[in-house]
Protein backbone atom coordinates (compact mmCIF):
# COMPACT_ATOMS: atom_id res chain seq x y z
CA UNK A 1 0.00 0.00 0.00
CA UNK A 2 1.44 3.40 -1.24
CA UNK A 3 2.49 5.44 1.92
CA UNK A 4 -0.53 7.98 1.30
CA UNK A 5 -3.18 6.01 0.65
CA UNK A 6 -5.98 6.39 3.58
CA UNK A 7 -7.04 3.08 4.76
CA UNK A 8 -10.67 4.46 6.09
CA UNK A 9 -11.73 7.07 4.48
CA UNK A 10 -12.52 10.32 6.02
CA UNK A 11 -15.76 11.31 7.92
CA UNK A 12 -18.00 14.10 7.54
CA UNK A 13 -19.23 14.77 10.99
CA UNK A 14 -17.85 13.09 14.31
CA UNK A 15 -15.29 12.22 16.37
CA UNK A 16 -12.20 10.42 15.03
CA UNK A 17 -10.59 8.55 18.43
CA UNK A 18 -6.77 8.27 17.35
CA UNK A 19 -3.40 6.98 18.43
CA UNK A 20 -5.31 4.38 20.59
CA UNK A 21 -2.37 2.15 21.74
CA UNK A 22 -2.32 -0.55 19.87
CA UNK A 23 -4.80 -3.55 20.52
CA UNK A 24 -7.25 -1.26 22.24
CA UNK A 25 -9.50 -0.77 19.58
CA UNK A 26 -12.52 -3.11 20.94
CA UNK A 27 -12.04 -1.69 24.40
CA UNK A 28 -12.66 1.89 23.47
CA UNK A 29 -15.78 0.60 21.15
CA UNK A 30 -16.78 -1.40 24.42
CA UNK A 31 -16.30 2.04 26.49
CA UNK A 32 -18.53 3.81 23.67
CA UNK A 33 -21.06 1.48 24.33
CA UNK A 34 -21.27 0.04 20.61
CA UNK A 35 -22.70 -2.99 20.08
CA UNK A 36 -23.74 -4.81 16.97
CA UNK A 37 -27.23 -3.10 17.61
CA UNK A 38 -26.20 0.68 17.80
CA UNK A 39 -27.07 3.21 15.51
CA UNK A 40 -24.59 5.44 13.46
CA UNK A 41 -21.42 4.36 11.21
CA UNK A 42 -18.12 3.09 13.12
CA UNK A 43 -14.98 2.52 11.82
CA UNK A 44 -12.46 0.64 13.47
CA UNK A 45 -8.44 0.16 12.28
CA UNK A 46 -6.06 -2.05 14.04
CA UNK A 47 -2.64 -2.38 13.85
CA UNK A 48 -2.17 0.91 11.52
CA UNK A 49 1.85 1.93 11.43
CA UNK A 50 2.41 5.14 13.29
CA UNK A 51 5.18 7.34 13.64
CA UNK A 52 5.14 7.48 17.90
CA UNK A 53 3.43 4.08 18.54
CA UNK A 54 4.70 1.08 16.46
CA UNK A 55 1.33 0.72 16.11
CA UNK A 56 -1.82 2.33 16.65
CA UNK A 57 -5.48 1.94 16.43
CA UNK A 58 -8.09 4.45 15.32
CA UNK A 59 -12.29 4.46 16.10
CA UNK A 60 -13.87 6.66 13.79
CA UNK A 61 -17.80 7.13 15.20
CA UNK A 62 -19.78 9.09 13.04
CA UNK A 63 -22.41 11.68 14.01
CA UNK A 64 -21.88 12.04 17.31
CA UNK A 65 -19.27 13.76 20.17
CA UNK A 66 -18.32 11.57 23.27
CA UNK A 67 -18.70 11.86 26.94
CA UNK A 68 -16.80 12.93 29.38
CA UNK A 69 -16.53 9.99 31.25
CA UNK A 70 -16.11 8.16 28.10
CA UNK A 71 -13.05 10.14 27.89
CA UNK A 72 -11.63 9.60 30.84
CA UNK A 73 -12.00 5.68 30.45
CA UNK A 74 -10.27 5.70 26.95
CA UNK A 75 -7.09 8.00 29.20
CA UNK A 76 -6.79 4.76 31.52
CA UNK A 77 -6.35 2.35 28.58
CA UNK A 78 -4.98 4.49 25.72
CA UNK A 79 -3.20 7.77 27.74
CA UNK A 80 -2.03 9.25 23.89
CA UNK A 81 -4.94 8.76 22.49
CA UNK A 82 -6.29 12.22 20.55
CA UNK A 83 -9.64 13.03 20.49
CA UNK A 84 -10.67 15.07 16.83
CA UNK A 85 -14.23 16.16 16.56
CA UNK A 86 -14.59 16.16 12.84
CA UNK A 87 -17.37 18.98 11.28
CA UNK A 88 -17.73 19.23 7.42
CA UNK A 89 -14.86 17.33 6.85
CA UNK A 90 -12.45 19.54 8.95
CA UNK A 91 -11.15 18.67 12.11
CA UNK A 92 -12.21 21.22 14.17
CA UNK A 93 -11.00 20.62 17.63
CA UNK A 94 -8.05 18.39 18.75
CA UNK A 95 -7.93 16.88 22.00
CA UNK A 96 -5.13 15.15 24.07
CA UNK A 97 -6.84 12.82 26.57
CA UNK A 98 -4.82 13.11 30.11
CA UNK A 99 -5.25 10.81 32.59
CA UNK A 100 -5.30 12.68 36.12
CA UNK A 101 -2.47 11.76 39.01
CA UNK A 102 -5.98 10.90 41.23
CA UNK A 103 -8.56 9.06 39.60
CA UNK A 104 -12.04 9.44 41.08
CA UNK A 105 -15.48 7.33 40.57
CA UNK A 106 -14.34 5.95 37.27
CA UNK A 107 -13.19 2.42 38.53
CA UNK A 108 -14.27 0.47 41.91
CA UNK A 109 -11.24 -1.73 43.76
CA UNK A 110 -10.41 -4.48 42.80
CA UNK A 111 -10.23 -5.95 46.70
CA UNK A 112 -13.59 -6.82 47.91
CA UNK A 113 -13.20 -6.07 51.76
CA UNK A 114 -12.11 -2.50 50.80
CA UNK A 115 -14.43 0.39 52.48
CA UNK A 116 -14.63 1.42 49.04
CA UNK A 117 -16.86 -1.34 48.15
CA UNK A 118 -18.84 -1.08 51.48
CA UNK A 119 -22.15 0.57 51.84
CA UNK A 120 -19.88 3.79 53.26
CA UNK A 121 -20.90 6.23 51.38
CA UNK A 122 -16.91 6.87 50.30
CA UNK A 123 -15.96 7.61 46.75
CA UNK A 124 -13.41 5.19 45.04
CA UNK A 125 -9.97 6.79 44.83
CA UNK A 126 -6.82 5.64 42.87
CA UNK A 127 -3.57 7.44 42.30
CA UNK A 128 -1.95 6.65 38.86
CA UNK A 129 1.32 4.76 40.37
CA UNK A 130 2.28 4.25 36.17
CA UNK A 131 0.39 5.22 33.09
CA UNK A 132 1.59 2.61 30.81
CA UNK A 133 1.40 -0.22 31.40
CA UNK A 134 -1.53 1.18 34.04
CA UNK A 135 -0.79 0.76 37.84
CA UNK A 136 -3.37 2.59 40.21
CA UNK A 137 -2.65 2.18 43.63
CA UNK A 138 -6.23 2.10 45.67
CA UNK A 139 -5.98 5.35 47.90
CA UNK A 140 -8.48 3.31 51.13
CA UNK A 141 -6.39 -0.34 51.15
CA UNK A 142 -3.25 0.56 48.89
CA UNK A 143 -4.58 -2.52 46.49
CA UNK A 144 -3.15 -2.24 43.25
CA UNK A 145 -4.93 -2.36 39.96
CA UNK A 146 -3.86 -3.56 36.75
CA UNK A 147 -4.96 -2.51 33.56
CA UNK A 148 -6.88 -5.86 33.61
CA UNK A 149 -8.92 -5.31 36.71
CA UNK A 150 -9.87 -2.14 34.84
CA UNK A 151 -10.54 -3.78 31.71
CA UNK A 152 -12.85 -6.05 33.10
CA UNK A 153 -15.35 -3.24 34.79
CA UNK A 154 -15.93 -1.57 31.51
N1 LIG B 1 -9.99 12.32 10.01
C1 LIG B 1 -11.14 11.72 9.51
N2 LIG B 1 -12.04 12.43 8.81
C2 LIG B 1 -11.85 13.76 8.58
C3 LIG B 1 -10.69 14.39 9.06
C4 LIG B 1 -9.75 13.64 9.78
O1 LIG B 1 -11.34 10.53 9.71
N3 LIG B 1 -12.77 14.41 7.87
C5 LIG B 1 -9.02 11.54 10.80
C6 LIG B 1 -7.65 11.42 10.16
O2 LIG B 1 -7.62 10.31 9.30
C7 LIG B 1 -6.77 11.20 11.40
C8 LIG B 1 -7.49 12.00 12.49
O3 LIG B 1 -8.82 12.19 12.04
O4 LIG B 1 -6.77 9.82 11.78
C9 LIG B 1 -6.85 13.34 12.76
O5 LIG B 1 -6.78 14.07 11.55
P1 LIG B 1 -5.61 15.12 11.27
O6 LIG B 1 -5.51 16.05 12.42
O7 LIG B 1 -5.84 15.70 9.91
O8 LIG B 1 -4.37 14.13 11.17
P2 LIG B 1 -2.90 14.31 11.75
O9 LIG B 1 -2.38 15.66 11.49
O10 LIG B 1 -2.10 13.14 11.27
O11 LIG B 1 -3.19 14.15 13.32
P3 LIG B 1 -2.13 14.13 14.51
O12 LIG B 1 -1.31 15.36 14.41
O13 LIG B 1 -3.02 14.11 15.74
O14 LIG B 1 -1.34 12.86 14.34
ZN1 LIG C 1 -9.30 -0.43 47.89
Amino acid sequence: MPKKTLRVSKIKEGTVIDHITGGHALDVVKILGITGRTNGVVTVAMNVPSKGLKFKDIVKVEGRKLASDEVDKIALLAPRATINIIHNYKVVEKQRVKLPSVIRDIVKCANPACISNSNEPVQSTFYVDREEPLLLKCHYCGYVMEKQDVLKQF
